[in-house]
C-alpha cells in the first residue's frame, strides 16, 4: 500500500509530548482499555531513572504526534548479563492506521536496541502484526512473568543478538512497575 501519510520526524518523545500521546491512546484503543494503556505509556516516558534507559518514540505527522511506541528494560535476577525487553505500549491515531508508521516505529526501536547490543524483545500482543517483524510465540515460551497470560499465543519474542542459554532453559523476568497491572495481561 502506498503512504500517503508518510510520518515527516520520528524522535525520541519527551514529557512535553504527553498530552499528545494521550490523545493517541485514546483514539486507537476501545474506551475500556484506553485508560490503562494510557497511563502505561505516561508512566514510562517520565521514568528516566532505570538502568538500562527506557526508549520512548513519537512518530510526528506536520509537528503532531501520530504514534508512540514504548520499549522498556526487563531483569532476570538469577542472569544479570541477559538484556532485554519488553513492547508496550504501541499506537497510532486511529484515522493513520494503516500507512506503516506502527512498523516504522517498531523497527526504529529495534534497530536502536539492537545496536546498544539488547539481547531480545519481548511482546504480548497480536501474533498477526507482531509476526511481521520476527516475533515469535516458541522464543517467548519459556520466559515467564509473574502473571498468567490471558492469550499465550501472544506472548512472543524476539531475539536482537545473541546470548546464552541459561541453565535451566527458562527465564523468569522482572519487569517495570508500570507493567505490573494484571489488566495489561
Ligand atoms: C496496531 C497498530 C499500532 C498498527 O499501526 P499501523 O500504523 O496501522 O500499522 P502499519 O501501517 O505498520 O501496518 C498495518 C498492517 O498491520 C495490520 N494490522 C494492524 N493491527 C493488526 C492486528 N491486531 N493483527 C493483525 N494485523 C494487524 C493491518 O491490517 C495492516 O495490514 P496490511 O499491511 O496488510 O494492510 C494500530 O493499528 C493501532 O494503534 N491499533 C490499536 C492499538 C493496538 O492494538 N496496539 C497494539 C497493542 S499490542
Amino acid at each position: 500500500m502506498s503512504c500517503q501519510h508518510g510520518i515527516d520526524d520520528l524522535r525520541e518523545a519527551t514529557t512535553q509530548d504527553i498530552d499528545a500521546i494521550e490523545k493517541v491512546y485514546k483514539s486507537a484503543f476501545p474506551e475500556e482499555e484506553s485508560e490503562s494503556v494510557t497511563k502505561l505509556a505516561v508512566q514510562l516516558l517520565k521514568d528516566n531513572e532505570t538502568s538500562p534507559k527506557i526508549y520512548s518514540f513519537v512518530a510526528l505527522l506536520k509537528n503532531t504526534v501520530v504514534g508512540h511506541v514504548s520499549f522498556s528494560p526487563v531483569v532476570d535476577a538469577n542472569d544479570v548479563g541477559f538484556r532485554g525487553y519488553i513492547l508496550a505500549p504501541l499506537a497510532v491515531q486511529s484515522d493513520y492506521h494503516k500507512h506503516g508508521i506502527g512498523s516504522k516505529l517498531v523497527k526504529h526501536g529495534l534497530e536502536q536496541l539492537t545496536n546498544v547490543g539488547v539481547h531480545a524483545v519481548f511482546v504480548y500482543g497480536d501474533p498477526g502484526y507482531y509476526g511481521r517483524f520476527g516475533f515469535r510465540a516458541d522464543i517467548a515460551e519459556n520466559t515467564k512473568v509473574d502473571y498468567e497470560v490471558k492469550y499465550p499465543s501472544g506472548w512472543q519474542g524476539l531475539i536482537l543478538n545473541d546470548c546464552h542459554h541459561t541453565e535451566t532453559g527458562t527465564r523468569n523476568i522482572s519487569v517495570h512497575a508500570a507493567l505490573c497491572d494484571e489488566e495489561l495481561w
